[in-house]
């Protein structure tokens, strides 16, 4: 086994910042090692993951397949399990281990711009696998949780598993809103068109997050590129303190890094 080969497995990934990241840190730190990208169609994971331990000594896991790499790995941390997605892979001398940093990223974030959490009311937009993270750490540190989503089915599946409230986009209300964070994939760096640069998962912006309550809104982005999704620019003319998914994506790379060296 090359045991020094390291991936980050989605698709698309063609934007994805971690190799870049994690190659720098490698060499940072005199480490012999490379960080590669692995676009892998859904239907494609299973046969991808069939050469994976020969191949790889860790790797990422972004979307779409945080959940159902689950399936493929011999064993998956209690949190990650609780969690149900899976974004770092180590691969222990054989044996494929799947763990959950999202949580410690999107939580250390989030802390720079909100000191406590406890009591506070969380609103979620979207209800796939980063959400999961996002709602679980949110939960764990005592938010009130409300999940939105497109489809509302998905938002009342995961608010059953979380305990949580749940209701489409259109329900926001930013009066009665203390944390605001964006999961869905709205906004996110489009190669082929300019259309994510206006794209907001709020169906009206930006009024709906300005609101009429003096109490504005903390409004986190998971999406880290742009740096500046059109929805945290809504947010900043609106006076509300912005919290970056690039903060969250360093976070989360970090505790990668430390698994893969341990
Ligand atoms: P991830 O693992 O990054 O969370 P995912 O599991 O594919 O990715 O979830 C994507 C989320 O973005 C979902 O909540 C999805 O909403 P649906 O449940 O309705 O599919 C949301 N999403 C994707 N495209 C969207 C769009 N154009 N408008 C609103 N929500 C969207």
């Amino acid at each position: 086994m090359n045991s020094r080969r390291y991936c980050v497995i989605g698709y698309p990934v063609k934007h994805s910042f971690s190799p870049k990241l994690h190659n720098g840190w490698f060499k940072k730190n005199k480490i012999k090692a490379r960080y590669v990208k692995e676009e892998v169609k859904p239907e494609d994971l299973g046969k991808f993951m069939c050469g994976f331990r020969e191949k790889f000594a860790g790797a990422n896991v972004t979307i779409p397949h945080k959940e159902k790499i689950m399936k493929f790995l011999d064993e998956v941390t209690p949190e990650a399990r609780e969690i149900g997605a899976v974004n770092v892979i180590v691969n222990r001398g054989g044996k494929l281990v799947g763990h959950n940093t999202d949580v410690v990223g999107a939580m250390a974030a989030l802390k720079s711009a909100v000191k406590i959490i406890k009591g506070k009311r969380a609103v979620v937009l979207g209800a796939g696998g980063a959400a999961r993270a996002v709602v679980y750490g949110l939960k764990k540190a005592g938010a009130q949780v409300v999940i939105l989503n497109r489809t509302i089915e998905n938002a009342e599946r995961l608010a059953a598993e979380f305990d949580c409230k749940f209701g489409a986009l259109e329900d926001f209300d930013a009066a009665n809103c203390d944390i605001l964070i964006n999961t869905t994939s709205v906004g996110m760096w489009d190669e082929n068109s300019g259309d994510y640069k206006i794209q907001t998962p709020l169906p009206c912006h930006p009024e709906l997050v300005s609101g009429s309550s003096p109490q504005k809104p903390v409004v986190m982005d998971v999406i880290y590129r742009p740096k500046m999704t059109r929805l945290l620019k809504d947010a900043k003319a609106c006076g509300c303190k912005v919290v970056t998914g690039e903060k969250m994506f360093l976070a989360q790379a970090a505790e990668s890094f430390k698994l893969w060296l341990r």
